[in-house]
C-alpha cells in the first residue's frame, strides 16, 4: 500500500504539523506501506519529495534545502502528476489548522478522487470554524459556555456597540479566540475593560471573525475517538479520559509545545458517572459532525463535575507524547504505529 504523508501547510500550525508528521512518518509500518513525502511551505507551495527516508531522525530530513518558486497551483499539479503516477495510492494529511484541517484540502482530495485518512470536508470545516461548530452542538444539546461572534467589519464600523453588547453578554473575565485558529494562537483571557482592545485586535490578526466566550476554565481534560459514523464494522468508540495538568493560567501555545510541562493523567480522577456522560458527549459531538477516522474531544470540567466541551480537534496533534495516541495506548494498548494502521483502515472502509 503506497501513503502519501502531507504536512507542514500555510496555517499557524505548521510547525506543530512537522512535529506530528516525524513521528507519523517514523512509525508507518513499513512492511505494510510504501511511505512517500509531500512538504507543503508556509505560503503553501507543495512539495513532492518521493520516497521517505527508511529511518527519520530529524526533521531536515523532510524539509527541502531550497523552496520551489513555483506557484501553488503548479505546485499541486506537479503534485497530483506524482500521485496519479503511484495508482492507488492513499494520502494522509498530518496538517493542523487552516488548509489541511478544514476541509479545503479534503476537497481537493475529493475532487481528485484520491483516498485520504481522517475527516471530511463537512466535519472538518465546522469543526475547523468554531462558530459552526458551537451552534451544531446547541441543537444537539452538548453542554458548552455562553458565546457570541463578532465580525471584524462589525466591530471596525461600530466598536461602541460591540464593546458593550460584549459586556453586557460577559463579565470580566472573558475569552476571545480566533473562529478559525488552533494551538490557541490568536486566544486571550481578557480581565478587563484596559485589555478589551489590544486583545481583539490581536484577535483579528488570525481571522475576520472572532468569538468571545465565557470564561469556564476548569480541569482540562480531552476524550479520543476513534471510527466512522454511520458504520456498522467501526462505529465510533471512545478511550478513556485523559487531563492535563499545566502551572499556566490556560494551555497557551507556549505550554503546550514549547515548555513541556503539561503532565498527563490517564484516568482522570472522576466519579465513573462522569467519565461515562462525558463519552457519551463525546460520542454525540463526532456524530454531529459526522466524523471520518478521528476526533479529539476537549472538555472543562468544574466543580462537582460538571462539563463543558470547549472545543474539537479534527486532526489533533499526533506527537508521541500528544494526548490522542496517548489516550489509545492506555486505553486499549493501542500502540501509536497500531493506532496508523487503524486510521488507515477506517479510511478505506
Ligand atoms: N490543534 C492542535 C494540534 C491540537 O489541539 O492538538
Ligand atoms: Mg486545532
Amino acid at each position: 500500500k503506497k501513503v502519501i504523508v502531507l504536512y507542514g501547510g500555510r496555517s499557524v500550525e505548521h510547525a506543530v504539523s512537522l512535529q506530528s508528521a516525524k513521528a507519523v512518518i517514523a512509525s508507518l509500518n513499513r512492511s505494510r506501506y510504501d511511505v512517500f513525502l509531500t512538504y507543503i511551505s508556509p505560503t503553501g507551495v507543495w512539495h513532492y519529495l518521493g520516497p521517505a527516508p527508511e529511518i527519520v531522525e530529524s526533521l531536515d530530513q523532510l524539509i527541502p534545502e531550497t523552496l520551489s518558486p513555483q506557484s501553488v497551483s503548479q505546485s499541486m499539479a506537479l503534485f497530483l502528476e506524482a500521485a496519479t503516477s503511484l495508482n492507488d495510492c492513499i494520502a494522509f494529511p498530518v496538517l493542523h489548522g487552516s488548509y489541511g484541517e478544514d476541509g479545503t484540502i479534503q476537497g481537493f482530495f475529493e475532487m481528485a478522487g484520491i483516498p485520504y485518512v481522517g475527516n471530511g470536508v463537512l466535519a472538518s470545516s465546522t469543526g475547523m470554524d468554531k462558530e459552526t461548530m458551537k451552534n451544531i452542538f446547541a441543537q444537539h444539546q452538548i453542554p458548552q459556555g455562553q458565546y457570541l461572534s463578532v465580525r471584524k467589519s462589525q466591530y471596525e464600523a461600530d466598536t461602541h456597540s460591540i464593546v458593550s453588547l460584549v459586556e453586557h453578554t460577559f463579565s470580566y473575565p472573558f475569552y476571545v479566540k480566533p473562529s478559525n485558529g488552533g494551538s490557541s494562537v490568536g486566544v486571550h483571557k481578557i480581565t478587563g475593560p484596559e485589555e478589551f482592545r489590544s486583545s481583539v485586535d490581536d484577535a483579528f490578526l488570525y481571522d475576520q471573525k472572532l468569538l468571545f466566550e465565557e470564561d469556564l476554565t476548569g480541569r482540562e481534560m480531552q476524550i479520543a475517538v476513534l471510527g466512522n459514523t454511520s458504520s456498522s464494522l467501526h462505529p465510533p468508540k471512545c478511550s478513556l479520559v485523559g487531563e492535563y495538568f499545566q502551572e499556566h493560567d490556560f494551555m497557551d501555545y507556549k505550554a503546550k509545545y514549547v515548555d513541556g510541562k503539561l503532565v498527563q493523567s490517564i484516568p482522570a480522577a472522576l466519579r465513573p458517572e462522569t467519565a461515562d456522560a462525558m463519552k457519551k458527549v463525546a460520542l454525540t459531538a463526532f456524530e454531529a459532525l459526522e466524523c471520518t477516522g478521528l476526533l479529539r474531544v476537549d472538555f472543562f470540567v468544574r466543580d462537582q463535575e460538571r462539563f463543558y466541551v470547549n472545543e474539537v480537534n479534527t486532526l489533533p496533534g499526533f506527537t508521541p507524547f500528544s494526548m490522542y495516541p496517548t489516550l489509545w495506548q492506555k486505553s486499549e494498548n493501542l500502540s501509536y504505529s497500531s493506532l496508523l494502521d487503524e486510521l488507515l483502515m477506517l479510511a478505506e472502509e
